[in-house]
């Protein structure tokens, strides 16, 4: 890959701004085993927002309520729900990068700023991306604290005990945007002209198709690999795509799903399945053809047939995933969890037993 201006290391954090913080973090830490280690708000002199600071493994996730209605964000909150307002991208230098996206044509939010505390220096700026989903650049070398100027950090342990079982997340392995009909190139040409992204592989509605739903993908990769972004839209079908589904209740084009691995999903999901997260499940005929198209694999059938775990497979070697139900209310945010043992795949051959699955809980809701 070239070596490009905006130098992209990996994704910092992803935010969220949410209803109400405090009770999404419990959520969040006791369903999917993350430890709550910093807070900012009232407390902490921060007197428009609260935040959580949420760590497991190397994922960083912050959530975020506005506390007045007054706040910049509070009316995006209302139109959309909870969700992702940002994908934070840790850079080497958050002025050129900066500099360089918007003169490549993207939209500036903030420009650098430099917060301080006895910490350190902790540098961002933010550009738009699709809907009102946002990029960070930051870096936070110069700086030792937990997370940011701002935040309080807290003992992990302090919050009472926890219920959950440990559910071993470790990365992020992509994110997932779902985008308005006929804008999928449009995104795929930001990231890659702006960003200096490349595209990965793409997937057209002759291979996510059911009787009734139908999409289309494209991933785009950058910081060498570290950083995955697959860009859905929705393509024509019979009755309505989930991808159609999400903007409706969105509101617009946002983040789909976020997948995180884990080197065992087998106990990952029996952790998270004793915590109470809701998975998706195919029909039990999906395991019946499954030692024909995959082959001999570590895992016990049975375990996975038990648990719903999916199974792929390419040249390079297979690969586990599983998708929770949606996180909230709205059928719009949801969760992978993904293992790899060399398939560098996103799960194409699962996508049909999936998305009927997935049509079986739209038609529950009424909005297939
Ligand atoms: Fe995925």
């Amino acid at each position: 890959m070239t070596k490009d201006a905006i130098n992209i290391r990996r994704i910092d954090h992803v935010r969220f701004i949410v209803g109400n913080a405090r009770q999404s973090a419990y959520f969040y830490r006791n369903a999917f085993g993350f430890d709550v280690v910093a807070y900012a708000g009232l407390e902490t002199k921060i007197k428009h927002e609260a935040g959580y600071v949420l760590r497991q493994g190397e994922i960083t996730f912050v959530l975020m309520s506005p506390l007045r209605s007054e706040h910049p964000d509070y009316e995006r909150l209302t139109k959309h729900g909870d969700g992702v307002i940002d994908i934070a991208l840790e850079v080497e230098n958050v002025e050129t990068a900066y500099a360089e996206a918007t003169k490549r044509g993207a939209t500036g939010l903030s420009p650098p700023t430099l917060l301080e505390d006895e910490h350190g220096v902790y540098e961002y700026a933010a550009i738009k991306t699709y809907g009102d989903t946002q990029h960070s650049f930051v870096n936070r070398d110069r700086y030792r604290g937990v997370f940011s100027p701002g935040f309080k950090p807290l003992d992990p342990g302090r919050y009472s005990a926890s219920t959950a079982r440990p559910a071993g997340l470790l990365t992020i392995d992509h994110i997932v945007g779902n985008v308005e009909e006929g804008r999928m190139n449009d995104w795929v040409k930001f990231y890659q002209n702006v960003l200096g992204f490349t595209q990965l592989v793409s997937f057209d509605d002759k291979d996510i198709s059911t009787e009734y739903s139908a999409l289309m993908s494209k991933v785009v990769q950058g910081g060498r690999g570290r950083v995955k972004f697959p860009i859905n839209e929705p393509a024509k079908a019979r009755r309505r795509s989930q991808i159609e589904e999400y903007i409706d209740f969105y509101g617009g084009p946002g983040v789909q799903h976020i997948a995180m691995t884990t080197n065992s999903i087998v106990k990952t999901v029996r952790a998270l399945r004793h915590n109470d997260v809701s998975f998706l499940r195919v029909p039990a005929s999906y395991y019946d053809l499954l030692p024909e198209r995959i082959g001999p694999i570590h895992e016990d059938m049975n375990e996975l047939a038990e648990l719903g775990i999916l199974v792929d497979k390419d040249d390079e070697g297979y690969m586990l995933q599983i998708f929770t139900k949606p996180v909230q209310d709205r059928p719009t945010l949801f969760f992978e969890i993904i293992e790899r043992q060399g398939s560098r795949s996103f799960g194409k051959g699962n996508f049909k037993a999936l998305f009927e699955a997935i049509e079986r809980e739209q038609d529950r809701r009424g909005t297939l």
